[in-house]
Formats: C-alpha cells, structure tokens, sequence
C-alpha cells in the first residue's frame, strides 16, 4: 500500500467513527508511525509503506476510531515552542492557554528573577513553557494529582527544565512559605459546569482527567478560592491571571474584585470570547 493509499484508507475509517478532522488526524497518525514531516507525506505519497508500519498505524487508527484522544496515540502534543508528553493523567494543553503564557510573560517584563506559581500545572505546560523563556525566573508548579505531577517531571526533565519546583497539594497551600513574595500566580483551573459534562467530546468525556475538568466546588468556587488565596501569596502589584471558560469572564472578573483585586482585565482569544481574567493586588 502506498502514502496516498494508506492515508485515504486511514481518513474513510476515521470519517465512518465520527472523528471530527478524519484528514488531519489521518495524516498526523501517519506521520508519528513514519516519524515524517508534513513535507514528506506531501513528496513521498507513491513511496510504499513498510508492512510493519502499515500494521502501526492502522492499530493506530483503531484507537483514534475509538475515540481516544489523539494526544494518547501519538504520546504528545506541542504547546509553545515545545512537545510535551502527555498520558490520560494530565490535559492535554490546548493553543488557547498559550495566551495564559503570553500574558504572564508580558506582565514580567522589566521584573528580575519573577516569582512564578503555577497552580494545577498538569502536564507542566505554562509552568515549564514559562521557564524556558525566563531562566532568571523561580517558577512553581502545584496540582493536587500526584500523577499529573510525574508527568510534569518528566516533561521539565526532557525540556532541561529540572529546576521548576512541583508540588503536590491543594491551590497555594503547598507554596505558603512564598507569601508576599511572588510576582505571578498563573492557573487554567478545572472549569467545566458540570451540567455540560455529559454533552463534552467522547475524547474528552471519556479520557481526559476528571480532576483536570470539574472542580469539586463547583466552576466558580476554585476562581473564588484561587484570587483569595493570591491575595495572601502576591507580593503588592504582583498579578493573578486564570483562564476562563466561553460565558464565564464577567462572574470570575467579579469574584476577583470581591476578593480584593484591582485592575482587573479580560483578554479575548482569536476567536474574540474572553478567555484570560487578571487582576493584582493592590
Ligand atoms: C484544566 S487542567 C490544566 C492543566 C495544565 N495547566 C494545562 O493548562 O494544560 C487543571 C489541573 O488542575 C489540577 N487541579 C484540580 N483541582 C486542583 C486544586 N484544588 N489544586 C491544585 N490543582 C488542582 C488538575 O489535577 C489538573 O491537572
């Protein structure tokens, strides 16, 4: 069986098990068995596909037509400037948090060796991405899951990144001894309504961590929580930015007010829905 073939076969049986992008997941699952780029499955498409790698992907393709999430097949997904494993114990980062760590990385402009908190750090991907880009920065990574946390490990282990500090616990508790002294706490909480839950994607219903999609207080509760506990743990002027979920911005900006916040924004995707709420501490 040629590229092509193999890639045509691939999409029909993706398409027949609902998979919202047949083509490109198609064309991805190929490329992680090929470990191809994009440029070769353009070039190579009469090239013959190797009998063991057919078999790959097409074990492949049977799991994505189960519905596992791509991110689980392949083991990774990019986020930033980097690839980030990820396994059913953490979520898979998705491009809209990228603004969680554009809008950090703005707000450390001009500071020397910022303080950083990143609570419910999963995968690690804001904590670590932020690193990267700041190695005068201490940054902390917190989640209550300690199997989230091992893969946060791993991935600051791959990335060079050894010198993030993860912790497991509650919100801000397990990094108290900072208070005062830091400059961003930074989170993308679980903030899935628990009403919507059953109507989510098979792929995120049925694979992605409950921990990292219903907070046990209710989508409102952990914002509430989270701007009351920063306002113990940020230095004066240090800032708090969380990400939102679609409708959710006005309730969380109010809740941040009432826990003592000022200068409180929202910043909308691309698509225009707001999706980052900040505020500092007077
Ligand atoms: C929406 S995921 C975000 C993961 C990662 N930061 C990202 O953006 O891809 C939320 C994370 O918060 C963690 N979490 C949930 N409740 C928490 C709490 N009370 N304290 C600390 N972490 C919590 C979950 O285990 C999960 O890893």
């Amino acid at each position: 069986m040629t590229v092509s073939q193999a890639l045509r076969q691939a999409e029909h049986r993706l398409r027949d098990a609902g998979v919202p992008e047949p083509a490109l997941d198609a064309e991805l699952l190929l490329r992680h068995v090929l470990g191809w780029d994009r440029a070769a499955v353009i070039a190579r498409g009469a090239d013959n596909v190797p009998a063991a790698a057919e078999q790959r992907l097409f074990a492949a393709v049977d799991e994505r037509a189960a519905r596992r999430p791509l991110q689980h097949v392949t083991g990774t997904q990019a986020f930033w400037r980097h690839e980030f494993l990820v396994t059913p114990d953490v979520l898979v980062p998705r491009p809209e948090t990228e603004m969680l760590v554009e809008a950090a990385l703005e707000l450390m402009r001009g500071l020397e060796a910022p303080v950083v908190v990143d609570v419910g750090t999963g995968s690690g991907c804001i904590a670590l991405s932020i690193a990267a880009e700041r190695p005068d920065a201490a940054v902390h990574g917190v989640d209550v899951s300690a199997a989230a946390l091992a893969v946060a490990r791993e991935n600051a282990r791959r990335l060079g990144q050894a010198g993030v500090e993860l912790h497991e616990g509650d919100l801000l508790e397990p990094v108290a001894h900072l208070g005062g002294r830091v400059d961003i706490v930074v989170s993308n909480p679980p903030y899935v309504d628990p009403g919507e839950f059953p109507s989510l994607a098979p792929e995120v219903r049925d694979h992605e961590p409950r921990r990292a999609l219903l907070a046990p207080d209710g989508p409102y509760g952990i914002y509430r929580r989270l701007a009351e506990a920063s306002c113990r743990l940020l230095r004066p002027g240090g800032h708090l930015l969380a990400e939102v979920g679609r409708g959710m911005a006005a309730t969380v900006a109010e809740s941040f007010r009432a826990a003592g916040l000022a200068g409180i924004q929202t910043r909308p995707d691309l698509a225009g829905i707001p999706r980052v709420v900040s505020g500092h501490r007077p």
